[in-house]
């Protein structure tokens, strides 16, 4: 089959196609004949080696979720038959990825796409889904909070700001110029451009002057500063994405002494064991249209590079996606 791998870290061009072995699954685990991957920010700290693969190094497939049929399953697993439709998140560090035409999936990573959901839009909503209901969860959102979410246009960000819509918050969402329509119709009550020189005071002008209650944040080295001050006292920030060292000054730290902040750092890719309880729900949200997933761009398997560069890009909106059965 054909495989996305890497043999040495770096930049897009260490990826290559090579030809492998189909992997055989374990007894607890399926083997998903794959149709679309997506493409996340964590598959390129894996290739470049800052997130280095668990599962015995180089070579390694990349890719965390994908969406296919299931084309064998191993002697304990129960709740998947051959041929169903099915979508996983959270492979490609531990374990090979979902760059390849098939991958072997433990069944608690995987669940069931009910046929009104595609591929694409499974592939696209597995890990933002998830880790979005993951994060205000840890925040402790209720309904009637002021949630800021930090990088609303992105992958995790628009399901962000989709989930807690739908759970009753005031959501503020922050992004570039040019996405603020879009946050707005992803049900944003407000939106703030990120790269404002007074975060802070955007965003109080956005909330009328509430302080925020939850902040999901994806760039919290940028941000941070602004999330303390926008906080109400005893607000959570949950930290998803740093992209950088967070450097906290004294008086942001004083500041979040004094309100009582707490920090919350998500990990999706090691939260494996309520995966497919996440994914089920995932998919409860998508057929009831309570939530949706954009696609910004899609990509041939054979082209992971280029995809993984329109990723980290700026200005998209949504997921990348790669056509693995195309
Ligand atoms: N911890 C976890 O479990 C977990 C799970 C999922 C994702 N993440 C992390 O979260 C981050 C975002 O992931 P993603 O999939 O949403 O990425 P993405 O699709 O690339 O989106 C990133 C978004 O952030 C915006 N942005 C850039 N700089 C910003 C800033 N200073 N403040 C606010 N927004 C800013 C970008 O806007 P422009 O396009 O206009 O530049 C873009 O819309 C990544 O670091 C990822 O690794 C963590």
């Amino acid at each position: 089959m054909r495989a996305v791998r890497i043999h040495e870290y770096g930049d897009e061009s260490v990826l290559r196609i090579d030809d492998v072995e189909r992997p055989t699954p374990g007894p607890e685990a399926v083997l998903l004949a794959v149709d679309t991957a997506a493409v996340n920010p964590f598959d390129t700290y894996v290739r470049e080696g800052y997130v280095p693969p668990e599962d015995g190094g180089l070579p390694h497939v990349l890719g965390g979720d994908a969406a296919g049929v299931v084309e064998s399953v191993g002697d304990d697993v129960t709740a998947f038959e051959t041929g169903e439709r099915a979508f996983v998140t959270g492979l490609g560090l531990d374990r090979p990825g979902t760059y390849a035409e098939y991958v072997a999936v433990p069944e608690q990573r995987l669940a069931h796409l009910p046929e009104s959901i595609s591929f694409e839009t499974g592939a696209a909503a597995a890990e933002p889904v998830t880790t979005s209901m993951q994060a205000l969860e840890r925040g402790g959102m209720d309904a009637g909070d002021v949630v800021l979410v930090q990088g609303a246009a992105g992958g995790v960000g628009h399901a962000a700001v989709q989930v807690a819509s739908h759970e009753g918050g005031f959501v503020v969402g922050t992004c570039s110029p040019d996405s603020s329509d879009a946050v707005r119709a992803f049900g944003a009550d407000a939106v703030v451009d990120y790269s404002d020189e007074d975060l802070a005071s955007a965003i109080s002008d956005a909330t009328g002057g509430r302080p925020v209650d939850v902040v999901v944040e994806t760039h919290a080295a940028a941000n941070v500063t602004a999330d303390v001050e926008s906080l109400a006292t005893g607000g959570t920030i949950v930290v998803l994405g740093e992209d950088d060292d967070i450097t906290v000054s004294s008086p942001t730290a004083g500041t979040a002494k004094g309100k009582q902040a707490s920090f919350e750092f998500c990990s999706h890719m090691r939260a494996t064991a309520h995966h497919s309880e996440g994914l089920t729900r995932t998919a409860r949200l998508l057929q009831r249209n309570e939530v949706d997933v954009a696609v910004d761009a899609t990509f041939p398997l054979a082209e992971a590079g280029a995809a993984q560069r329109h990723c980290m890009s700026s200005g998209g909106i949504g997921k990348t996606l790669l056509d693995v059965s195309g």
